[in-house]
């Protein structure tokens, strides 16, 4: 998180927050959220693509993808800071409409909505319905019948375009489930629902979406998607006269994830996009559509770290003769699947201490009965880390909490906003209790 700093004594804090108070008081694991950046990123998201877009004319909504993580408190400081709010389920759009945003800031997505979350979003007044097949045309346009209302829809387009990192989050290649095809013989099936979007009045067209991955580091898909999103919004235009106000270019933006990774910086990638969708309309003889964007893992992600407590420490000779030096915490796979399931990799750092100047090389692991229970692949940690002490791993904020886990019957981790020297518990820790009273015996 931008607010942690390392003390004189050693320990780090994060906005004025020492995390061995934060862990006494706590417990741990926790996930440690620095609010202030939090809104940094928010913020600084919004106005780089305004200020990018507004110097060719366009006009730009932001989209908080909630996935990465959702709270009413993050919701809430999301919209403070003039975000709007990507949901993706109903359970999501529960957590919005907590924390108060109106449903005209909020967007659904889903490729398998449930008809109770159609009519969810209907009565939430939302402000976009993104639908993802053809089928779901006429179920979201007989809902808003019945519902006595006038559904404001886009339709996901799968580009072609592969981008990002692991296989299982690039999402706009051909063969996958999202979103409907811009290629094909004659008709594609992107064209053919816009078409059947258009001959239900109760549905109003407002835009086409595209999402290529996530974690992306080269700009160059977002700027290949955006050519072809704009080019079959000009062929529309032309074989019906409709000319689509709105373009969303999804979200995906990456981040560092270890030192030395260069993230992608939200200027730049703002700057590049409003160029391309210049010159594509240019191009094309379309006016500019209002562009939307919603990052989730850029806003949230760098602002949390994870602190847990070293149980065992354990040296380990390899086949080769070397030794690794494998270092337990009280968590792992439950409150960070990300290791697990994309071979993701993160750093840590010891937090209560600064430690001795010799390092080992280290693995950090978590309490649960698999060998892949991994936090921390390889790092350098120093060579008198011990039971006791704490350790931080940063860039947790995303896919995280969200992607918990209750495995081996372990408590899912709280959730501390810390602010100007104070904690605040913005989801607390799950307790035996809470697991319990879902088992009826
Ligand atoms: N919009 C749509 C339609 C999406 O599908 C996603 C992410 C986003 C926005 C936000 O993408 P972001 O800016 O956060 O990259 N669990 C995986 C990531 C899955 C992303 C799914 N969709 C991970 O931990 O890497």
């Amino acid at each position: 998180p931008a607010g942690a700093r390392r003390g004189d004594d050693g320990a780090l804090s994060v906005a004025g927050v020492d995390l061995r108070d934060l862990a006494a008081e706590h417990g741990t694991p926790a996930y440690v959220l620095d609010e202030a950046d939090f809104r940094a990123r928010a913020r600084g998201f919004r106005e780089a693509f305004e200020r990018a877009f507004a110097a060719v004319g366009a006009g730009v909504d932001v989209y908080y993808a909630g996935k990465a993580f959702l709270s009413v408190a993050v919701a809430r400081w999301a919209h403070e800071e003039g975000l709007r709010i990507d949901t993706a389920t109903g359970g999501e759009l529960a957590v919005a409409l907590r924390a108060g945003v109106p449903g005209a800031d909020i967007g659904l997505h889903g490729n398998n909505k449930s008809d109770a979350e159609i009519e969810r979003a209907l009565a939430a007044g939302v402000g976009r319905i993104v639908v993802d097949s053809l089928g779901e045309v006429d179920r979201v346009a007989d809902a808003a019948a019945r519902a006595g209302v006038r559904a404001p829809v886009m339709v996901r387009l799968t580009t072609g375009v592969h981008a990002g990192g692991h296989e299982f989050i690039a999402t706009a290649h051909e063969d996958q489930k999202f979103g409907l095809s811009l290629a094909g013989e004659g008709a594609s099936p992107a064209m053919v629902a816009l078409l059947a979007i258009l001959a239900r009045p109760e549905l109003e067209l407002i835009g086409v979406h595209s999402h290529i991955g996530s974690q992306i580091l080269d700009p160059s898909g977002f700027e290949a998607a955006a050519r072809r999103v704009l080019q079959l919004r000009a062929e529309l235009a032309a074989a019906t006269g409709h000319l689509l106000p709105e373009v969303d270019l999804g979200g995906g933006f990456g981040i560092a994830y270890l030192p030395g990774e260069v993230p992608l910086e939200p200027g730049r990638v703002a700057k590049d996009l409003a160029g391309v969708v210049e010159g594509a309309c240019a191009e094309l003889g379309t006016p500019l559509p209002r562009i939307s964007i919603e990052p989730g893992r850029a806003i949230v992600g760098p602002t949390t770290l994870t602190l847990y407590r070293v149980g065992t420490v354990k040296p380990v000779t390899l086949e080769d003769g070397g030794t690794r030096t494998y270092v337990s915490v009280d968590g792992g796979m439950s409150d960070n699947l990300r290791p697990a399931l994309y071979g993701a990799r993160y750093t840590a750092a010891l937090a209560s201490r600064r430690g001795g100047a010799t390092t080992v090389a280290a693995r950090v692991v978590g309490k649960h009965c698999e060998s892949g229970d991994i936090v921390v692949h390889d790092v350098a940690l120093p060579d008198d880390v011990a039971p006791g002490d704490l350790l931080a791993v940063p860039a947790t904020g995303a896919y995280g909490r969200s992607m918990a886990s209750n495995y081996n019957h372990v408590p899912r981790p709280p959730v501390i906003a810390v602010r100007d020297g104070a904690a605040r518990v913005i989801v607390r820790r799950e307790t035996e209790d809470d697991l319990l009273a879902l088992d009826l015996g």
